[in-house]
């Protein structure tokens, strides 16, 4: 098969025979949503209809030919219909689809390798099928572990939609938790850095790690019961716009929960399994957390997650009804351990960490030349891009952010868009060509955006 697999089928892309969304993708889509409801914002800006997906593209219904900028949505990172991944869930599919959480041949190959490959003790596993599931599990592993009950997350993260998990998040305002008492007793939340857009300040405008730090220290004395179990964070902010934080912020952070004896839980659901170059993103500064999840790439678009502690902590386990009717199938440990040998096979870091520098340098040479390009940002296949009225106010340009989506997507890019911040997550197989490819897509359109509201 070899690692060139998905080349063939990205000649020729992005092939647009037809304005999308096109006539039949309308049709599918005008079906469907009388009576399937709750659409995402990428949707309802751009209601396509697919119908196919090998390596690095997708087609519509309409036969569009699109460049993925996106993976599905972090999740078919090592490409669409990765061949060895179809026959590793083909092979469960025939074999055996279900036997709960007793064990079989393709969990005992999966815990092994994943004891491999993560940092430290980290070997106390349980699978679920989605990301949230996994973060609901972690809250629950965490009280388990401590025998405290309270949480310390971030503003701008994600970690789902659940009761617990929204909990941890903004995902507050005008929407889920609008409806009730607002976030679960015992939730609290605290800025994190965004060396862009500072809150804790040095002299020289730069970003004061240490001011964050300070700052937890007292919010856990003064603002909390003193029963803080965990802090759980996203390494990197994914929704919020691929941001990343100062290189300090993490070696900090363990250092501060180590000493107030709160667990380090880190959320690597979007971040995690390849996608910034390293196993997991906070391998990028040597930091082991307490508790972590994985999703998203995990199973390579199978629903497949991961909620694992450290070896001391197993036992915790035992104490939280751990297990769930899907967990852990045949098919989805398949998929999982087909999965990372994929990444190991192919080289996949190491490509992620080429090509992933080669966006950074084109992105800021972007970011030099386009008035509207406030900040450019990202590892690996991470990345954003943020647009602002004007880079001294940085005031955000949610309006630009809208158009180039669309634009960039009626010229064959499917990807995600997010207000003023424009995300790409490729999938991890991409090289410099169509990274490139990619890029001129965003760039035209971007220019296209600036001649519209008037900037030269
Ligand atoms: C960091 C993080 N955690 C958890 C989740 C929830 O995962 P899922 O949508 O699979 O439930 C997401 C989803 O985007 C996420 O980005």
């Amino acid at each position: 098969m070899g690692k060139d697999w998905w080349k063939e089928s990205a000649l020729n892309v992005p092939k647009i025979v037809v304005e999308p969304p096109g006539p039949k993708s309308k049709k599918m889509h005008d079906n469907t949503t009388k009576y399937f409801k709750g659409l995402s914002g990428q949707v309802k800006l751009f209601p396509v209809s697919f119908k196919e997906g090998h390596g690095i593209t997708l087609t519509d219904v309409d036969n569009n030919k699109y460049l993925d900028f996106s993976s599905g949505i972090y999740v078919a990172s090592l490409g669409h219909s990765h061949p060895k991944i179809a026959e590793a869930i083909s092979y469960w599919a025939k074999t055996l689809l279900n036997c709960h959480d007793f064990t079989h041949p393709a969990k005992e190959k999966l815990v092994e390798k994943l004891a491999d490959i993560l940092p430290g003790n980290l070997n106390g596993m349980q699978f679920y099928s989605d990301g949230t599931s996994a973060v609901e599990a972690g809250i629950r592993a965490a009280r388990a572990i401590t025998g405290k009950h309270e949480m310390i997350s971030a503003f701008r993260d994600f970690h789902g939609k659940s009761m617990g998990a929204v909990s941890l998040a903004q995902m507050a305002r005008g929407d889920v938790l609008s409806y009730g008492p607002t976030r679960a007793p015992g939730f609290y939340m605290v800025p994190r850095p965004d060396p862009y857009r500072p809150i804790f300040k040095k002299e020289d405008g730069s970003i004061d790690t240490d001011a964050y730090i300070d700052f937890y220290k007292t919010f856990i004395h003064e603002g909390t019961a003193g029963n803080v179990a965990a802090f759980v964070l996203e390494p990197a902010q994914g929704w919020g716009g691929s941001i990343f934080p100062p290189d300090d912020f993490f070696p900090k952070l363990r250092k501060l929960c180590d000493e107030q004896g709160i667990l380090l839980f880190d959320d690597e659901v979007l971040a995690g399994m390849g996608r910034t170059g390293e196993w997991m993103c906070l391998d990028h500064w040597d930091v082991v957390p307490d508790i972590i999840t994985f999703g998203k790439s995990f199973g390579n678009g199978f629903p497949v997650t991961a909620m694992i502690v450290k070896e001391e902590y197993a036992d915790a386990l035992e104490k939280i009804s751990a297990s769930s009717s899907y967990g852990g199938n045949p098919m989805a440990c398949a998929a999982a351990l087909a999965s990372i040998e994929v990444i190991e096979e192919e080289q996949l870091l190491e490509n992620v960490r080429r090509v992933g520098a080669h966006f950074m340098k084109r992105m800021n040479k972007m970011k030099d030349e386009h008035p509207i390009v406030g900040d450019v940002k990202g590892k690996g296949f991470l990345l954003g891009m943020e647009l602002v009225k004007d880079k001294a106010t940085k005031e955000p340009f949610e309006e630009a952010g809208k158009l180039v989506y669309q634009k960039a997507f009626r010229k064959g890019l499917a990807w995600i868009p997010a207000g003023h911040i424009l995300r790409m997550s490729p999938p991890l197989i991409m090289d410099e060509k169509y990274a490139d490819l990619g890029l001129d897509i965003i760039e035209e359109s971007i220019a296209e955006v600036e001649k519209e509201f008037g900037y030269k």
